[in-house]
């Protein structure tokens, strides 16, 4: 920063000082009074340009003089994409040095599972059950980006839904909002750690604010409905737990909430983030949301698109240019104050400050951060207990590894990009770890015959089927690698089907017509239908986009060399007809039959009866919520309450007894759901409160224990009202949402 504009900041902090006594401000980002003071200094110098300025995020690549002009003149406050480190360390340069005030920039870029090493998508790690995992991942994903001169991703995503024909899906926490905002939490933490100035660390971004994951049909940026209470049971309680946990800023969405869209949306973005909640952490809208609200209908033109986002409190456009060119004169017309400008600058200039910006703008970039063995491990743990073991028939798995010759097979046996999966920029195909090279590193070239048998996922000739099934005849067993190649995952890919595309299904019906035993391996950005397949597969592992290390992590699995522990974050649906099907669903006052349907032929007068249900497949899923085998045989018994009558401020004490019965060692996810049988509101039939994950022995037996509270019980009614109700709950510990397991109840009273 140049020598004067510091003189003028400290003459001005001491005219400050002289006044009477400060306004401090507590930001539950850690109060800094000394931030708060450096802050208001700051905006009394600026002009209502350099104001605004800060407020505008562009995204660029690569330097230009024309943007040198731009960072120079102070129009310009963020970048994100930045990817040069030339371009990063010279725009900063001109920020610093060339600026009148020689406010820093703060860069941006969508770091959502993982950097140079990337971690499983989202919903993979989702499907550990250990927010740890999360939280690792997050961490190593900030060394690395913050060691190549990064100081800010959007994320962690943390919309909830339960529709995977969203391509978005493969971005969020799962379908469950406890689980969601546990790992909430973890990726905040992870990503910003006590103190985002560290030189490891970043700023965090919880999006999309708020309702994203509703999207009607499932097609992305659609419309959604989302009664109040809805919004603040489900959709809102992750990204309490993300402001809770410090997160720095938040990103609000593009979809339409109830006729408002969510970049406009008062009830969002001033009551409940800055009144309910008081955050001051800094609000950035989506890729131009804030001007698709024209598009929406919401909006006449940009100048109103002006007006109402910053009278809802979006402190930062990105890439549209609607403050820039509208904000000075709505001042002058006086119909925006200047203390609304002061507030988002203020809120953008706390990050920064947080940040070390202002002390220490350039990151020190060191690539010896990058793809280290350390964060190379971390991905392969994360991989592992991530993928879920949906059959093992006949314990076809684990394989030894004296096995002679294995057949690796598929569109995703040897096919980085698609491996890695949904927003990955930084990742390089070269780094990733296919199964196909897994397997060779474990066995030698020679006993892996290699046949791809398909080039991509939706490939629709059978030109490679000849030399895949050679393949096949000539090993003992066939590992066949089907699912989504990465371009069917994502923002904007959202599918109407769910079935493997292309020819996959029939290139297994082939592989197994050859007699050998089959394990199929699915690599999907979101939960697919594949009940045809999986009748045809000896043994089925759910592996999602893995990542960089997801090729050592499938083979140390098949071999046994690590156990199976994942768990669905999300309801598998038979069929796509079968959507929205989720576990905490309501009970309806004629609920379905659960178990399987066999409607006789002719004309019944009574069809199964009047019930919630189809005539032509059953209600419940293919894979419940909390679904994953382990390779061992795991039993619960002794369920006990430490009370049959339990008080609003008593806590209820829950345990079961878990046993390993078979030969393998075997992680167990406990679950523990309740249900409110009878309350102010319905409730859903089954809603998780707690989860442990137990690992055992061959033959060990271990209490789990949980502890709740009526604060568990809590929810919102029509009212606006949060409180729990006295009554009878059920309380189920199982291993699935879908499996009743030991079930018990009890009674919450006055
Ligand atoms: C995209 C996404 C958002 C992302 C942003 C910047 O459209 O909706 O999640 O962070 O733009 O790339």
């Amino acid at each position: 920063m140049k020598k004067n504009s510091i003189l003028i900041i400290l003459f001005a902090m001491f005219l400050f000082a002289c006044n009477q006594s400060q306004t401090s401000k507590n930001t539950d980002m850690g109060n800094n009074n000394e931030i708060e003071k450096k802050i208001k200094a700051l905006i009394a110098q600026m002009t209502l340009d350099e104001k605004i300025g800060q407020m505008c995020q562009i995204s660029k690549t690569k330097i230009t003089d024309e943007l040198k002009e731009k960072i120079k003149a102070g129009e310009i406050g963020s970048f994100l994409n930045v990817e040069d480190d030339a371009s990063k360390k010279e725009f900063q340069r001109v920020a610093v040095e060339e600026s009148r005030l020689g406010i820093p920039l703060i860069y941006g870029r969508d770091i959502i599972h993982g950097y140079r090493t990337v971690f499983p998508i989202p919903l993979g790690l989702a499907a550990t059950w250990e927010p740890e995992v999360l939280k690792t991942g997050a961490a190593v994903a900030a060394k690395e980006a913050a060691a190549d001169g990064l100081h800010w991703t959007f994320a962690p995503m943390i919309d909830i839904t339960n529709d995977p024909r969203w391509g978005r899906i493969a971005e969020c926490c799962g379908e469950d909002p406890y689980l969601a905002s546990l790992y909430a939490e973890a990726l905040v933490k992870g990503f910003q750690g006590d103190d985002i100035s560290a030189n490891d660390k970043i700023a965090a971004c919880a999006k999309h604010f708020a309702g994203y994951g509703a999207s009607e049909a499932g097609k992305d940026y659609n419309t959604t409905w989302i009664p109040r209470t809805q919004m603040r049971n489900v959709y809102l309680r992750p990204f309490e737990a993300a402001k809770n946990a410090g997160v720095a800023t938040f990103m609000c969405g593009f979809n339409d909430i109830n006729g408002v869209p969510a970049s406009g949306n008062e009830f969002l973005l001033r009551k409940v983030l800055r009144q309910e909640w008081g955050y001051d952490g800094m609000v950035v809208s989506d890729w131009a949301s804030m001007t698709e609200m024209i598009k929406h209908g919401f909006c006449a033109d940009e100048k109103e698109v002006a007006l109402k986002s910053i009278n809802v409190g979006i402190d930062m456009e990105m890439v549209s240019r609607a403050y820039i060119e509208n904000i000075p004169q709505l001042i002058k017309e006086g119909k925006v104050s200047e203390n609304l400008i002061d507030e988002a600058v203020a809120n953008i200039l706390r990050l920064k400050f947080r940040l070390g910006l202002f002390d220490n703008p350039y990151r020190e970039v060191d690539k010896s951060k990058l793809l280290t063995e350390e964060n190379l491990q971390a991905a392969k743990d994360a991989a592992i207990k991530s993928m879920v073991l949906i059959k093992n028939d006949n314990q076809v798995l684990p394989v030894k590894k004296t096995i002679s010759k294995v057949a690796v097979i598929g569109p995703l046996a040897d096919s980085p990009r698609d491996q890695l999966g949904c927003w990955v920029f930084d990742g390089k195909d070269d780094e990733v770890i296919t199964p196909h090279k897994a397997f060779k590193d474990v066995l030698g070239e020679d006993r892996v015959l290699f046949a791809k048998g398909l080039e991509k996922s939706r490939t629709a000739t059978k030109e490679g089927f000849p030399q895949a099934i050679k393949a096949a005849k000539a090993a003992d067993i066939i590992f066949y690698f089907a699912g989504e190649e990465e371009l069917l995952s994502g923002e904007a890919r959202c599918r109407a089907f769910l079935d493997l595309p292309g020819l996959q299904s029939e290139l297994l019906a082939e592989l197994k017509a050859t007699g050998k035993p089959v394990v199929m391996v699915i690599m999907a950005g979101r939960p697919l239908t594949f009940d045809k397949e999986v009748e045809m597969a000896d043994a089925l592992i759910y592996a999602w986009h893995p990542g960089t290390m997801g090729g050592p992590a499938i083979v140390d699995l098949v071999f046994g060399a690590a156990m199976p522990s994942g768990r669905l974050p999300v309801t598998f649906p038979r069929t796509v007809g079968q959507i929205p099907i989720y576990y905490n669903y309501k009970n309806t006052g004629r609920p379905g039959p659960r178990e399987g349907l066999d409607i006789e032929m002719g004309n019944p007068i009574n069809p199964k009866g009047y019930n919630s249900k189809y005539l032509d497949v059953p209600i419940t899923p293919a894979y419940p919520f909390g679904y994953g085998l382990t390779y061992s045989e795991i039993e619960y018994s002794d369920l006990n309450l430490s009370a049959q009558k339990v008080k609003f401020d008593e806590p209820l004490k829950i345990s079961a007894t878990i046993s390993n019965k078979g030969q393998y060692e075997a992680t167990e996810v406990v679950q523990l759901y309740v249900r409110d049988v009878a309350a102010r509101l319905t409730r859903p039939v089954k809603e998780l409160k707690r989860f442990e994950r137990v690992t055992l022995k061959p033959g060990e037996s271990k209490t789990v224990e949980f502890e709740i509270s009526s604060k568990d019980l809590a929810f919102w009614d029509n009212d606006d009202k949060y409180a729990a109700d006295a009554g009878l709950f059920y309380i189920f510990v199982s291993k699935n949402a879908e499996e009743n397991g030991l079930k018990s109840e009890f009674e919450l009273i006055k």
